[in-house]
C-alpha cells in the first residue's frame, strides 16, 4: 500500500510499546515531583512571540531559526513554545503565583517545538518534562533541583549519564568575561562560520554553543570563565559544589559549557549521556539559575531555578539498555457459542473490575476454537479461559496454561445476584 499520508517531518508517533517507557517516566517523575512538593502547571502551546524574543533571547538560534511563528486571523504574532520556561514564568506572574508563597515550585510536561535538521534524538516535535523553582537564591534550591533529576535517572535504572556544570556569572561580571573572549576570537574571527561572526558581534558566548567542528577547533584554549566570575557568583558556585558533593552527585566542571538560551545567570548544567543510542545528541537534560527572567518580564527581581529534559531522548537510552516487552493481559477469555459468549463477557467485566487485566476474542468469537487459541497467543496470553455450551452445562470452565499446555477444570461459582466467583478472583 502506497501512504498517502505520513507525518510531518521532525514529528513522529510513538506507540506502543515505546508508549509503556514513555508512562513510566511520566510516572516516575510525577511520584519524585511529589516527595520534592513540586506542583504540576499546564501553560498554552502557544504564546505571543514577543515573550520568546525577549525571554529566549534575541540572538538565540531558538528565536533566529528555529520557532514555528505565525499571525492569528487578527494579525497577531504568536509562536508555538520552542521551551517551558518563558510560558511557566509569564504564568508565575500572570496568577501572582508568588502571593501565596514566597517559594513556587512547578513542574510541567508536554510538546516543545523547533524547526531544527531532523537527526537521531532530535526533531521539530519533541516532548519535554521540567521543574521551575521561583523565589530562592539559595545554592542548596539548584542542587535539590539536580537531585530530583539523579533520584528519577536512579529510579529508571538509568546508566552512564554524567552531569556537566558551570557558573555563567551575573550581569555584573559576565561582560568583562565576553570582552575577554572577543579578543580573544577577534585573531580567529574570519575563520569562525558565517553564524558565529554574527555571533561574535552579538553575543560571542554564544560562539561556545557552535556545534561546527571549524569552529570548536578554536575553542580549546578559551579564558576560563571561572576566573573572571565575580565574588557572590563565585561563592554561589562552591557552595552548589559542595551541596552535590553532600548529596553525592557527581559533577564534572566544563567551563564552556554556557546553555543556548539566554536568561541564565550563574549555575548552569546540562546532563550527558554515554549511550551510543543517541548519537551527537547527547544532551538529556539541560537547566540552570535564571535570576532576572522574572523581572524582563516586569516582575519583581525573583531569582529561580529550572531544568527540562527531552523524553524521547531519555526513552531511546532506556530502550536500548533494556528490552521493553509487551505485556499481555493476564486473562484471555475463548467463547464457543451463544451462551458462552454472555458467561464469557460477564467475567471479562468482573476481572477487570478485580483490577485482573483480561481480553476476550471480538475478532473470531463467533468461530471456532482454534481460531481464538492463535489470536490468544499472538497477544503472549499464558493463561487462556474457555468457555464452551458443553462446559456452561456442566457448570465449569477451562483454564489453559498455554506454554505448559496444563488444562484444568474450574467450577462456575454462581451466587444469587449471578456474579461469578471464580478461585483467582
Ligand atoms: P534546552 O537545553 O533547550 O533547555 O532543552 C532541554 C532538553 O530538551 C535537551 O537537553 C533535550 O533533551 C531536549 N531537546 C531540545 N531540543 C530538542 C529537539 N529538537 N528534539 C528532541 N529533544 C530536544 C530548555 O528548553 C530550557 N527551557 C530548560 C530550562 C528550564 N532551563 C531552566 N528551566
Amino acid at each position: 500500500m502506497e501512504l498517502k499520508y505520513i507525518c510531518p517531518r521532525g514529528t513522529r508517533d510513538v506507540v506502543y510499546p515505546e508508549t509503556e517507557i514513555w508512562q513510566k517516566i511520566f510516572s516516575t517523575a510525577k511520584e519524585i515531583f511529589n516527595l520534592y512538593n513540586y506542583k504540576e502547571i499546564l501553560t498554552p502551546i502557544f504564546e505571543t512571540t514577543e515573550l520568546f524574543i525577549k525571554g529566549t533571547g534575541e540572538d538565540t538560534d531558538i528565536v533566529t531559526k528555529e520557532m514555528y511563528t505565525f499571525p492569528d486571523k487578527k494579525g497577531r504574532s504568536l509562536t508555538l513554545r520552542p521551551e517551558g520556561t518563558p510560558g511557566v514564568t509569564r504564568a508565575f506572574l500572570e496568577q501572582k503565583m508568588y502571593v501565596e508563597s514566597p517559594l513556587v515550585k512547578l513542574w510541567y510536561a508536554g510538546p516543545m517545538f523547533r524547526y531544527e535538521r531532523k537527526q537521531a534524538g532530535r526533531q521539530r516535535q519533541f516532548a519535554q518534562i521540567g521543574v521551575e523553582a521561583f523565589g530562592s537564591s539559595d545554592p542548596r534550591i539548584d542542587v535539590e533541583s539536580i537531585e530530583i533529576l539523579f533520584l528519577l535517572y536512579e529510579k529508571l535504572g538509568l546508566k552512564d549519564v554524567f552531569l556537566g556544570i558551570n557558573s555563567i556569572g551575573c550581569e555584573n561580571c559576565r561582560p568583562e568575561y565576553k570582552n575577554n573572549l572577543k579578543e580573544f576570537l577577534s585573531s580567529v574571527k574570519s575563520e569562525l562560520c558565517v553564524d558565529c561572526q554574527t555571533r561574535f558581534e552579538r553575543n560571542p558566548l554564544r560562539v561556545l554553543d557552535c556545534k561546527n567542528i571549524s569552529c570548536q577547533k578554536f575553542l580549546g584554549n578559551i579564558p576560563n570563565i571561572q576566573n573572571f566570575i565575580c565574588e557572590d557568583c563565585k561563592t554561589h558556585f562552591d557552595k552548589v559544589r559542595h551541596y552535590l558533593e553532600l548529596v553525592d552527585i557527581k559533577y564534572e566542571i566544563n567551563n564552556r559549557l554556557v546553555r543556548g538560551l539566554d536568561y541564565y545567570t550563574k549555575t548552569v548544567f546540562e546532563t550527558f549521556s554515554r549511550s551510543s543510542a543517541l548519537g551527537s545528541q547527547n544532551s538529556l537534560c539541560g537547566g540552570g539559575r535564571y535570576d532576572n527572567l522574572v523581572s524582563v518580564y516586569g516582575g519583581d527581581k525573583t531569582p529561580a531555578f529550572g531544568w527540562a529534559f527531552g523524553v524521547e531522548r531519555l526513552a531511546m537510552v532506556l530502550a536500548a539498555q533494556k528490552d521493553w516487552h509487551k505485556v499481555p493481559p493476564e486473562y484471555f477469555i475463548i467463547t464457543l457459542g451463544a451462551q458462552a459468549q454472555e458467561a464469557g463477557f460477564k467475567l471479562l467485566s468482573q476481572l477487570r473490575k478485580n483490577n485482573i487485566t483480561a481480553e476476550i476474542d471480538y475478532i473470531h468469537g463467533a468461530g471456532g476454537l482454534k481460531k481464538q487459541l492463535k489470536y490468544a497467543d499472538k497477544l503472549g496470553c499464558i493463561n487462556v479461559i474457555i468457555i464452551g455450551e458443553d462446559e456452561i452445562n456442566k457448570g465449569q470452565f477451562v483454564l489453559k496454561n498455554m506454554v505448559t499446555g496444563e488444562q484444568k477444570f474450574h467450577p462456575f461459582n454462581f451466587d444469587e445476584m449471578g456474579n461469578n466467583h471464580f478461585p483467582f478472583l
